[in-house]
């Protein structure tokens, strides 16, 4: 079975995820009390299941986790109908496509000034030079996140996110709480002072966004926020990272992209996502008895669908366990599934496809200069860096 913990696990968890799928079935996992989802059709139906809902742990206001809990059970993503569907509206129309569209030519410039600086240094760091500080630097900016904090942003999401793998330490508990706490005083702030002095961010929009006459409360604004500038970056630079590691270890699979950069850039961005996919793991938790894949799953029970594994089901993908950049058929759910689908996907799409073609134009003869640093953990599957030659 499955150990969520081993270092052998985090460097390559595939042969174990092929061994899950085989099953055929969800399979229940002893040590996290969960049935595992791995295949394509199990992961997606249990996203989609309305009988799976994200619940979050009651909150006690003197309890230790009260900020931590607030910040995730008022948040969209920890939200169920109708309050999911209250604050989806809400945050569809602050956050709509004409909006992300419009931000091409900042996104073009700022990879080209990012790109400019890398060229100098000759060695760098694919996540800290480009990878990282472009979805920061576009969510930022998108929220009106001041930039001379924009340095504060990556520390708190990497504390909090530690609490989404499945045996956080006491440690890892108590940055995360600390992290929390400072985050949401800080939008707090922030929003207090968007109230009266508005501008064009989407704080201020989704400050002022009325629906129905019901405007988002404080908790569910700064929750909203801070989910915005978390998931805004996150996963953009682990989906970048991962992506272009296996790529670069592939003389072969990388090359139609040092070819035709523009060309083959939107369907390897697709792969990048597909082939070591950067959020590897949600759980749900039944509200009502329902069946997934001929699993009866009991009212109360949880189950994880696993992202990663079902990216890699051979009866979806051909050659599943190949990474193909120019691959056409990709119905991947790196994105998620069902109401809880990725609201930042057309955003992170763009980024990707804006700085991925960018860097090949750049440096056609890039390479990985050393071994890759992995970050433990499985649940967000990143490096920690990746030095690459230009
Ligand atoms: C490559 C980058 C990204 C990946 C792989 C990704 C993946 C995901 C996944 C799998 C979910 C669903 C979680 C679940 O079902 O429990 C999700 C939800 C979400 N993502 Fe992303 N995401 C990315 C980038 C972004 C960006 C750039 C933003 C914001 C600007 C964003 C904002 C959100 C939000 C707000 C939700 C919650 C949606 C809801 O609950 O209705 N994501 N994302």
């Amino acid at each position: 079975m499955i150990d969520f913990q081993s270092p052998e696990f985090h460097s390559d968890p595939y042969p174990a995820l092929a061994e899950l799928r085989a099953a055929g079935k969800p399979v229940w996992h002893e040590e996290t009390g969960m049935y595992l989802a791995a295949r394509h059709a199990d992961a997606n139906a249990v996203l989609r299941d309305k009988s799976l809902g994200r619940i979050f742990q009651p909150r006690t206001p003197k309890d230790e986790w009260f900020d931590f809990n607030w910040l995730h059970a008022d948040s969209i993503l920890d939200s169920e109908p109708p309050k999911h569907t209250r604050l989806k509206s809400l945050i569809s129309k602050a956050f709509n496509p004409v909006t992300i569209r419009a931000l091409r030519p900042d996104i073009e410039r700022l990879s080209g000034e990012l790109l400019d600086r890398a060229a100098e240094l000759g060695e760098f760091d694919l996540i800290a030079d480009v990878a990282e500080p472009l979805p920061v630097k576009v969510i930022a900016h998108l929220l009106g996140f001041p930039g001379s904090d924009e340095h504060l942003l990556r520390p708190w999401s990497q504390a909090i996110v530690k609490m989404y793998e499945v045996a956080p330490t006491e440690q890892h508990k108590a940055d995360a709480r600390a992290a929390a706490r400072d985050f949401a005083e800080y939008v707090h702030g922030l929003m207090v002072e968007r109230k009266t002095n508005p501008g064009t961010d989407l704080i201020s929009t989704l400050a002022a966004v009325e629906e129905g006459g019901e405007r988002l409360n404080a908790h569910e604004l700064i929750a909203t926020c801070v989910l915005l500038l978390n998931a805004g970056h996150e996963a953009s630079v682990n989906g970048f990272g991962n992506g272009a590691v296996a790529a670069l270890s592939r003389p072969v699979t990388v090359q139609p992209l040092r070819d035709d950069p523009r060309g083959v850039g939107p369907s390897a961005v697709e792969e990048f996502l597909r082939f070591d996919s950067p959020l590897q793991l949600f759980e749900r938790t039944a509200t009502a008895e329902t069946e997934i894949g001929g699993v009866r799953i009991a009212e109360g029970q949880k189950i994880a669908a696993l992202l990663g594994s079902a990216n890699r089901d051979e009866t979806v993908f051909d050659r599943a366990t190949e990474m193909d950049l120019t691959r056409e058929r990709n119905p991947h759910i790196g994105f998620g599934a069902g109401i809880h689908f990725c609201i930042g996907a057309p955003l992170a799409r763009l980024e990707m496809n804006v700085v991925l073609p960018a860097v090949f134009e750049r440096f056609p003869h890039l390479e990985l200069a050393r071994e890759p640093q992995r970050r433990p953990g499985f649940v967000l599957r990143g490096f920690e860096s990746v030095p690459v030659t230009a």
